[in-house]
């Protein structure tokens, strides 16, 4: 890690962008959540693909849970990977290393000729969703001045929804042949955008190559949104920036980083967010939504029709996300989603125990994953780019986008076992109580971050914990 002491590898450090800079900027912002939907493709085609996989291989059960869990797990491993990786070889060079696996871990499993194989394609998989899933908020957060941050950051979940929508109608697409390996390999064509993008499409993050001492690079990115003389003076502030608080402490990055007492808080606000993100309750209704709507009644065989219905309402209220972020704030939307979110769980979980109709538990399930996408499920990913001080940032990230896919994890195993056990409804009364103390806890610990430079987060962020903000923060 030489040569990357403390550092401001700050928010982007270029606030006065003329128009044609910021579409530049949207561009670049496109291209590196082009990992977002992958994320959500490869976590949503498995649904479909299963089904025909099932019977081509004569999967028992263990083994088909086996098929779609391998992902979470190897997801939890890349995210663990992924900060430290991203801060030796770079943020560009890291997201194109993962387009690469993606690629890989594409070809793998689609062209699988037994289980063995399958899973092996489906770790790789996981690997590469894990550690996109990481370094995405952080490279976003770092090309995007305050003021447009939010919404370049929810760009990430935007195409999460998109790419588990995409996958909702590959799986349609492809039912009647039944050709699992061609639902697979569509993933091959976003791997290769994603691929190509960080080799022409996207510059190196120019916070990143400050923190390297690369004046000279993050001097051309700024000026090719910029111009040269505000590249010059925003330069030569970061660097002044950097050298006081160098001079103040002599902090590493990485791992180190994030053990530092001054990190802690921001850690435990992007764990627990992680965690709450997942124990929600989001992926019962994302991954089993089919199974749910057959206990209520429905006709399980329109039941692809209901996921889509799903995807659609999670995607537009994301949609509402990237608008509302910027002007609502992170904490509006996150109390308001979280409230949302306890309430409609209660009421399903009462459609359920109380027997009603099956079209109320319908309803109060699409107002849920509505309550999550404008609100936990963007922020979450929006936030873990935004509360890290530089040294820190991609290690963060990291460990909280791990814990975000562990608990996932933890999440789908227990899921059907505990609500055999103690009822669906009940199970759904579980997740209103988590919610519940994530909405305690968000309106206690999380900072605003919207269009705040990265000392005024941390300062919010210190206040919370009960301690005392230092006297400047750099990023
Ligand atoms: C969550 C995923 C979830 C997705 C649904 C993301 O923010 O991290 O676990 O499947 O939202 O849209």
């Amino acid at each position: 890690m030489q040569g990357f002491s403390r550092v401001q590898v700050a928010e982007c450090p270029m606030d006065e962008v003329p128009p044609e800079g910021l579409r530049k900027i949207w561009r670049w912002a496109v291209l590196i959540a082009v990992g977002g939907f992958l994320f959500g493709f490869d976590t949503g085609v498995i649904s479909g693909a299963l089904l025909f996989i099932r019977a081509d291989f004569a999967l028992n059960s263990f083994e088909q849970g086996s098929v779609v869990s391998i992902l979470v797990l190897g997801a939890m491993a890349g995210a663990l990977l992924s900060g430290r990786m991203a801060d030796r070889i770079g943020r560009r060079r890291a997201l194109g290393l993962e387009g690469f696996v993606f690629l890989v871990g594409t070809a793998v499993a689609a062209l699988a000729g037994g289980y063995g194989m399958l899973l092996g394609g489906r770790l790789l998989l996981g690997l590469a969703v894990g550690a996109a899933s990481a370094t995405v908020p952080v490279y976003l957060s770092e090309i995007s001045p305050a003021k447009i941050r939010g919404s370049v950051l929810t760009l990430n979940q935007l195409l999460i929804t998109i790419g588990i929508l995409v996958a909702y109608m590959i799986n349609v697409a492809f039912a009647g042949s039944g050709d699992w390996r061609a639902m697979i390999a569509v993933g091959a064509v976003p791997a290769l955008v994603m691929v190509a993008g960080a080799l022409w499409g996207i510059p190196e993050s120019p916070a990143w190559q400050l923190a390297r001492g690369d004046r000279d690079g993050a001097h051309r990115t700024i000026a090719s949104v910029t111009n040269d003389a505000t590249a010059d003076m925003l330069v030569e502030r970061r660097v002044e920036a950097r050298r006081k608080e160098a001079a103040k402490d002599g902090g590493q990055a990485g791992w180190h980083a994030l053990l530092r007492p001054r990190v802690r808080p921001a850690l435990i606000v992007g764990v627990t967010l992680a965690a709450v993100q997942q124990f929600g309750g989001i992926n019962t209704i994302i991954y089993y939504a089919p199974t749910i709507i057959e206990e209520t009644g429905l006709n399980a065989a329109n039941s692809i029709y209901y996921s889509i219905a799903i995807g659609v309402i999670n995607l537009v209220m994301t949609v509402a996300a990237v608008w509302l972020i910027d002007r609502a704030g992170r904490r509006g939307l996150l109390l308001f989603s979280l409230a949302a979110m306890t309430v409609t769980m209660v009421l399903l979980g009462l459609a359920f125990v109380a027997g009603w109709a099956s079209v109320p538990s319908l309803i109060f399930m699409v107002l849920y994953i509505a309550a999550f996408a404008v609100g936990l499920g963007p922020v979450f990913w929006a936030i873990i780019g935004e509360i890290f001080p530089g040294p820190a940032r991609a290690s963060g990230s990291s460990a909280s986008t791990a814990v975000n896919w562990g608990s996932n994890f933890v999440v789908s195993l227990v899921f059907l076992p505990i609500a055999n056990a103690i009822g669906q409804g009940e199970t759904f009364w579980i997740f209103a109580a988590i919610s519940l103390a994530g909405l305690a806890f968000v309106s206690r610990f999380v900072p605003e971050t919207k269009g705040r430079e990265f000392g005024e987060v941390d300062a919010d962020l210190l206040r919370r914990f009960g301690r005392r903000p230092p006297e400047s923060t750099p990023g």
